[in-house]
């Protein structure tokens, strides 16, 4: 069997945000219309190294295309090893038979592809005129995110951000102003000061409490919540979403991990409180933000259908491009 190995470096650069966006779309599309098979994340938990293990299978039936990604979540990797928190590898397998197609990085595609289903949501649910942008967070996903929000808001006029560390705000500051010279980006001393009054929240901190406050959030805001991808994380104060227009990418997943799971299983949430999967959205089955007054939250775990589509694309690429390198397995 002749399986097509690409490394990281070969994916870097292979996909665009735009392309990315538009493939995840179709994901979401096919799920909320009932043509994708993705039972949930199975998790393993290194709660002695602070760390996780998950196996994420999908199917997206129509349009032909499997593939299982294994990714950890180590958020001490960094400082520890040296290594990024999240890593990932990515088989995609032909449905017809099962035939294993590629092995491939799953690093970059779990950024791109979590990027892009950010960017949908923001341009799904944040106020048109948005102007500024508040990052919490500024490491691997946060440069993502970045990408996707300038795609679908290349005007924006302020980027605001904070993380632990200086240096990482610092060098996302240098990312801002070389992807947009007309927006001003600033790093500023604490999560309080770069929330206020921002139109969009893009936070990616591995917090297991909540880093923004509920006085802290003007009307209108919209909060892409990308961190909290397991059980007993979250990013929110709980009241934040007890006012807010909550969507989840999947409310199984979302409900079991996502930033709805802490104020779920304390019983300040119900099931009740989840207006809509972004899919449902996208394809029109339910309203987005109705008002400017709305705060909308986008709850993101992570979904394998993103993968699955991401992966793909990559995989054509490749082979169109002749990038990679066979293997007989
Ligand atoms: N939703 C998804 O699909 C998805 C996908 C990938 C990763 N994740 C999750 O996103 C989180 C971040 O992943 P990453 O790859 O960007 O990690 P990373 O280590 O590259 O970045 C996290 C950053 O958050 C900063 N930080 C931590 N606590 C903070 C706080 N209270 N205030 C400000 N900054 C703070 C850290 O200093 C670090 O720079 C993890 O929890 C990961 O599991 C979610």
């Amino acid at each position: 069997m002749k399986v097509l190995l690409l490394s990281e470096k070969e994916i870097a650069g292979l996909l665009t945000i735009e392309e990315a966006m538009e493939v995840v779309k179709n994901a979401f599309r096919e799920k909320a219309l009932g043509h994708a098979q993705m039972p949930s994340k199975v998790y393993l938990n290194f709660s002695n190294y602070n760390g996780d293990l998950r196996a994420m299978p999908a199917y997206l039936e129509r349009l032909g295309v499997a593939s299982v990604k294994i990714v950890n979540s180590h958020p001490e990797n960094p400082k520890k090893f040296g290594m990024p928190t999240v890593s990932a590898v990515v088989l995609l397998l032909d449905p017809k038979n099962g035939a294993l197609l590629s092995i491939m990085g799953g690093t970059n595609i779990t950024a791109i592809r979590t990027a892009a289903a950010g960017g949908l949501a923001i341009k799904y649910l944040a106020k048109r005129k948005s102007k500024t942008a508040a990052f919490i967070g500024a490491g691997v996903q946060a440069r993502a995110q970045l990408f996707a929000l300038l795609s679908v808001f290349p005007n924006l006029e302020e980027i605001r951000v904070c993380d632990l560390l200086p240096v990482t705000a610092e060098s996302f500051v240098l990312d801002v102003q070389k992807t947009c010279s007309k927006c001003r980006s600033i790093v500023v001393q604490n999560e309080a000061e770069a929330v206020h009054d921002a139109d969009i929240v893009v936070t990616t901190t591995p917090s297991k409490k909540p880093v923004i406050f509920d006085s802290w959030i003007s009307e209108g805001t919209h909060i892409n919540c990308i961190g909290a991808d397991a059980p007993l994380k979250q990013e929110l104060d709980p009241a934040i979403l007890k006012r807010s227009k909550i969507f989840v990418d999947d409310r199984e997943q979302a409900s079991h991990s996502g930033e709805i799971n802490v104020p779920l299983s304390k019983g300040i949430l119900s099931d009740k409180s989840i207006w809509a999967e972004l899919g449902d959205v996208i394809v029109g089955k339910k309203s987005g933000r109705t008002s400017n007054d709305e705060i909308t939250v986008f709850d993101s775990t992570g979904l394998a259908i993103q993968d699955a589509a991401t992966v793909e694309l990559v995989y054509n690429k490749a082979k169109s491009r002749k990038i990679g390198y066979h293997i007989e397995i």
